[in-house]
């Protein structure tokens, strides 16, 4: 293989071009066989569904080269069923498993010369997508669809590392309402938290924490990931009806079980900030983030000693970052090899 001539190990979280996507159709009523294709544009109709309503959810996972140069994808069967669960909420046509599990495998074959080599801190990270493509102009559902898969090599999102970040409370824009979709994958939702991001950026933080939208009381998630706090030699998350269900934390709650840590999945109120030992964000492009400083109503609550991780973080952020990686063996059955690489 003729590796892509890129700087792996300064790769920002950013697009880098690669060399194919895969697209799937479906109209009426099933869905096509999977095209390779080399255009990195689309062809769409002006009054697509996607653009005016917002029919259009994503996914996002990582693949990893292993030691041996194999390359595996981290549990793409659990992006399936969320993709679809997505598509549930917002009335789209569900993608089958399979169709999605082969347009991954065949975007990460295709593209494998953009695998960032083994320990290089980097991954190809890939944007399974879905949106609405029939033209419209009464508010409807689509009839028609377009499942496309496009790669792309990358850094961590947050680019110090394990180094921690600074998180804010939002207490004045909410990112997705009880009963609403911010437990999908909605691009929408995304948009709605742009503003809070942004502002929070300014005054100098990484995100913010959303609380619960109807008591601003209990702590939801960030904008883009999920969030978890040590407590002792427990490991607390939000349990809210309002957050995206993480594949990174799903997993994460697993290792500290295993680590002997006891999970609770629970709603966490905000006045338990100053009770957290350890605060971090979890995703698939934050992988195990460590939260330095979280600060609520101009109250700096800090969690990591002398600017590092905490012991408990950094032990799950290894454990995690080995198995994803192929250094060290799966016994949970979340890796799977990409046929062809
Ligand atoms: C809003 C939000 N929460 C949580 C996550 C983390 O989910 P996962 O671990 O499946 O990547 C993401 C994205 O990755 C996200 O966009």
């Amino acid at each position: 293989m003729d590796r892509a001539d890129l700087d792996f190990a300064n790769l920002p979280f950013a697009y880098h071009p690669t060399d194919a996507n895969v697209r799937v159709f479906f109209r009426e009523g099933s869905w096509s066989l999977p095209e390779v294709s080399s255009d990195q544009y689309l062809t769409l109709h002006m009054a697509s569904v996607c653009l005016h309503y917002g029919q259009a959810i994503f996914e996002g996972l990582k693949a990893y080269e292993r030691p041996d140069g194999q390359v595996q994808t981290f549990r793409p069967r659990e992006n399936a069923r969320r993709l679809r669960r997505s598509a549930q909420k917002l009335l789209m046509e569900p993608v089958p498993e399979d169709v999605f599990l082969d347009a991954v495998f065949r975007a990460v074959a295709a593209n494998r010369r953009f695998v960032p080599p083994h320990a290089s801190g980097a991954a190809l990270y890939i944007r399974p997508f879905q949106i609405g493509t029939r033209a419209e102009v009464g508010v409807k559902p689509s009839a028609d669809y377009l499942f496309m898969v496009f790669c792309t090599p990358v850094g961590p999102y947050y680019k110090a590392g394990l180094t921690p970040v600074r998180l804010r409370v939002e207490e004045q824009i909410d990112r997705a309402a009880p009963g609403g979709v911010g437990d999908t994958k909605a691009a929408g939702n995304y948009a709605a938290g742009m503003r809070a991001t942004m502002a929070a950026k300014k005054e100098g933080y990484s995100e913010v924490l959303y609380l619960d939208a109807r008591t601003k009381s209990f702590i939801d998630e960030s904008g883009s990931s999920n969030f978890f706090a040590i407590q002792g030699d427990t490991f607390i998350t939000p349990a809210s009806p309002s957050i995206l269900a993480s594949i990174t934390n799903k997993s994460v709650q697993v290792l500290a079980r295993d680590m002997g840590l006891c999970v609770e999945e629970r709603p966490v109120s905000v006045e338990e900030l100053g009770s957290f030992d350890e605060a971090g964000a979890l995703g698939t492009a934050a992988v195990i983030t460590p939260v330095g400083s979280i600060t609520y109503r101009g109250e700096e609550f800090t969690y990591a000693k002398e600017g590092k991780a905490g012991p408990i973080t950094t032990a799950l952020f290894e454990r995690l970052v080995a198995i994803q990686t192929g250094e060290q063996e799966d016994p949970y059955g979340w890796c799977d090899v990409v046929p062809g690489t």
